[in-house]
């Protein structure tokens, strides 16, 4: 079968993350790339062998070209822009995080993608590594009985320079949307409300609010406490956070991404993981494929996905105005 050609616009720090995903896959190749900085173009096509010819510095450029979908890597407050060009080219289009910077934005990709019929997808990989599913699997097996309660820690202290330390709300914007989206997939239930506070602690890097407490109200009387820092001193969780999972008849516990479980009464115990052949980007790019060539529809399309960014926007709402935000 003929590989599928892919254009991928934005080559900088995840960009290239992607394009080792997409070179190590034996499903696609590239049709262009494009990043509107020459130099990083030209470095990074130089490391996976993409001739100067498949290069641009402009997506309308790389769009006349003959292809079967696009991967934007760019900053949020162009994806806008990268996806509803591509969609309206008839191309369909594999998205960062966080589908949008705006939910006006979001909607309307979202209706941009509805109207052409092409799939517009958003990269929430973190849903995709065994521990995660492994907590799926518990909670939505039944053997613990309904979660009532669930609390997520999430503590890093990264620098990264660039875009994040001079956005505002840049954890609950640019991490968060990760642990929102994994609550809603282990839950498998929406959120209805939600309220809390963030703040930037004396010692930040980040011009924007790099701490939140939030407590969310999903469906089904749940309530999540999520709490978190990008400006954490010490004792770092894993970038997807501990998980405490507490359901009617006991609790399911991640540390460090390491699963442990114990019904009431009993002591905890370390569950066993499944193996996953595909993991993270992998998982994701063979989700595209498969919907270029067969026409299934990815777990993290935009119609849902925006449900995930709801809960990124209700909570800076919360957060400014100190009110309980309806989702
Ligand atoms: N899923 C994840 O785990 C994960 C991790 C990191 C970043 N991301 C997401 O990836 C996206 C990119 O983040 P990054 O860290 O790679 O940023 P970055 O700044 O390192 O790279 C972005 C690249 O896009 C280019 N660019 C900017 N505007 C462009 C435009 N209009 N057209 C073409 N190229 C353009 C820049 O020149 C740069 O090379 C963001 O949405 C971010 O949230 C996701």
């Amino acid at each position: 079968m003929a590989k599928l050609r892919l254009i991928q616009v934005g080559v900088g720090g995840m960009g290239d993350t992607w394009m080792k995903t997409i070179s190590e896959s034996a499903e696609v190749e590239y049709a262009a790339l494009v990043d509107v900085n020459p130099q990083v173009l030209a470095a990074q096509a130089g490391k996976y062998h993409i001739p100067q010819g498949k290069c641009f510095t402009t997506l309308e450029t790389a769009l006349k070209l003959p292809a079967d979908g696009l991967v934007n890597v760019t900053p949020p407050q162009f994806h806008e822009g990268a996806c509803c060009s591509a969609l309206c080219a008839g191309l369909p289009v594999l998205t960062e995080k966080p589908l949008a910077d705006t939910m006006e934005a979001a909607r309307h990709m979202t209706a941009c993608s509805q109207e052409t019929g092409k799939l517009l997808m958003v990269a929430q990989n973190y849903r995709y590594q065994p521990f995660v599913r492994k907590l799926h699997d518990l909670v939505r097996g039944g053997a613990y009985g309904a979660p009532g309660q669930v609390q997520l820690a999430f503590y890093k202290g990264p620098h990264f320079g660039g875009f994040r330390e001079e956005m505002p709300y840049p954890l609950i914007i640019d991490m968060s949307i990760h642990h929102f989206d994994m609550l809603r997939y282990i839950l498998g239930t929406d959120p209805l409300q939600v309220t809390g506070a963030s703040w930037n602690p004396a010692w930040s890097w980040f011009k924007g609010d790099a701490s939140c407490l939030l407590h969310f109200d999903f469906t089904d009387a749940v309530k999540v406490l999520y709490h978190g820092s990008w400006c954490s001193t010490g004792d770092e969780t894993s970038w997807s956070g501990d998980w405490r999972i507490e359901c009617a008849q006991g609790v399911i516990v991640s540390r460090q991404d390491v699963v442990y479980e114990a019904l009431t009464g009993e002591p905890l115990r370390l569950s066993a993981l499944s193996a996953m052949p595909l993991r993270a980007q992998a998982y994701l790019l063979d989700e595209f494929v498969r919907n270029i060539r067969e026409g299934t529809r990815p777990a993290t399309h935009s119609a849902d996905n925006i449900k995930s960014l709801a809960m990124v926007f209700g909570a800076v709402e919360a957060a400014q105005t100190g009110n309980t935000v309806r989702l």
